[in-house]
């Protein structure tokens, strides 16, 4: 490969490196060009943009390749657990037994949230979206947590706050569910590991004993897991943007979730239940809603479809398919839009408007069948993304600061109108 890239604009020619990262991915040091050069680029999207150099996740979009820290997302969602990844993202390593141990251990004891808080949840609408209330309670955090709001944190100060942030999400979420309900809130019990606490917290009741079914304990870590990070997507970068302007972890993360709750981001999980829902009401005509897909002049798009970088399987997608017919199985559950699903699916492959433009099913296009078998409504999927994704946001957040990236500000190229000179109003 060559160490650099030449520029010819008219009679001038510039010099701009080439790097190249550990899994061969190429790119063109621009970091310099508007100095040399006085031109900028413009990638609207940033579909051919490297914001940064990151050792956290890999995806090979045209092999349908993902790997945290090195290793395969197969691996992990089949071996280990969402504590375990969520250790492997933020510091980088597999932890040992006596490290897993104290950081979750760490975690459990910091599951509980101020009781001031729930003035927060219930100055909610009953029926508001739990995506923005999350957005909001995440953020209100950093008011009951006013020393993460300093400058210049230590490295321990820090590991505090992931910890808390980790840990406080769990309770959040759960209790968003709760109030959905207008059923009271459970507390988290530290006899239970992460998962199970909270699916004990989502669906224990006060009234009797709850222990969660080993079949779901074992399908949350494996969405958890697979949600857990994947590279510089639209909500990661939302996180890494905030955090530049040296916001707190509890600011920078809740823009992240707003940022996932956008139905061409994580709001598709929701947004293809909705579609499969639609499709099965009207009949369940899979043919019509994929030549509606394809129809321009049709707003409508196959959700759970198409991918920024995937241009082949979804490794994900993958592993929550076979997943789908496990769990369904196992805990006797039919659900008719699953096989909508499987019919959706197997024309869009076959169809030569998706095979041009490489369109396969993505994350989203499964999750949401399962977490409908696992009891929870449509409104909390892209929450339960967010729970996953929390880790990756924390990982990629934390790498962004010890390397002291600048504050994140782009350029533009101005389209507007020229130099004019103020006219009084009754002149216009
Ligand atoms: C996530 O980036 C990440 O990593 C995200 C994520 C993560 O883990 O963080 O993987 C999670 O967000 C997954 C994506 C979930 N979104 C959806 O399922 C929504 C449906 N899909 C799309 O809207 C779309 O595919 C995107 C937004 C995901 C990607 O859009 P791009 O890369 O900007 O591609 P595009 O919109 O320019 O589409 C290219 C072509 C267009 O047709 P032409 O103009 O070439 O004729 O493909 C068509 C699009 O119209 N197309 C679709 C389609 N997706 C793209 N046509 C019908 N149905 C679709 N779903």
């Amino acid at each position: 490969m060559s160490d650099k890239a030449q520029l010819h604009i008219g009679d001038q020619s510039f010099d701009l490196p080439a790097i190249e990262g550990t899994e061969g991915e190429k790119a063109i040091d621009i970091s310099k060009l508007r100095d040399q050069s006085g031109y900028v680029t413009l990638d609207v999207g940033y579909k051919n943009t490297g914001a940064t150099k990151s050792a956290i996740t890999f995806l090979d979009g045209e092999k349908g390749i993902l790997k945290y820290r090195g290793y395969p997302i197969e691996q992990l969602a089949e071996k280990s657990s969402f504590i375990e990844v969520a250790y492997l993202l933020i510091y980088g390593e597999l932890p040992s037994e006596q490290q897993l141990h104290n950081f979750e251990y760490e975690i459990s004891h910091h599951t509980l949230v101020h009781e001031d808080m729930k003035k927060f949840f219930d100055g909610f609408p009953s029926k508001s979206h739990p995506m923005g209330q999350l957005s909001s309670l995440i953020g209100a955090l950093a008011a009951f947590n006013p020393e993460s709001l300093k400058s210049g944190l230590t490295a321990d100060a820090v590991n505090l706050e992931i910890i808390k942030l980790i840990a406080k999400m769990s309770t959040i979420v759960s209790w968003i569910y709760k109030k959905s309900l207008g059923h009271p809130v459970i507390y988290p019990w530290n006899k239970y590991d992460y998962v199970t606490n909270f699916l004990h917290m989502t669906f224990g009741q006060r009234t009797e004993d709850y222990t969660p079914d080993p079949v779901v304990v074992s399908a949350m870590n494996t969405l958890l897991i697979l949600h857990a990070d994947h590279e510089q997507n639209c909500s990661t970068s939302t996180v890494r943007i905030v955090g530049s302007s040296d916001a707190n972890l509890y600011a920078s993360i809740s823009a992240g979730i707003s940022a996932l709750w956008g139905p061409l981001h994580g709001g598709a999980n929701q947004a293809v239940i909705e579609m499969l829902e639609q499709i099965k009401a009207d009949g369940g005509d899979t043919d019509k809603f994929i030549a509606k897909a394809k129809d321009k002049n049709d707003p409508f798009r196959l959700m759970g479809f198409g991918h920024r970088v995937y241009k082949n399987f979804d490794p994900r997608a993958k592993i929550i398919k076979k997943a789908c017919d496990d769990i369904l199985a196992k805990l006797g559950v039919q659900d008719e839009v699953l096989d909508i699903a499987k019919r959706l699916e197997e024309v869009a492959l076959q169809d030569s408007y998706f095979v041009e433009r490489k369109l396969y099913p993505n994350v989203d296009f499964y999750s949401g069948i399962i977490y409908r078998a696992l009891g929870f409504p449509t409104e909390m999927f892209t929450v339960l993304f967010a729970l996953g994704r929390l880790p990756g946001w924390i990982a990629q957040w934390k790498e962004m600061k010890e390397n002291k990236e600048p504050i994140g500000r782009p350029r533009q190229i101005y389209v507007g109108a020229t130099n004019r000179d103020y006219t009084e109003i009754n002149n216009r």
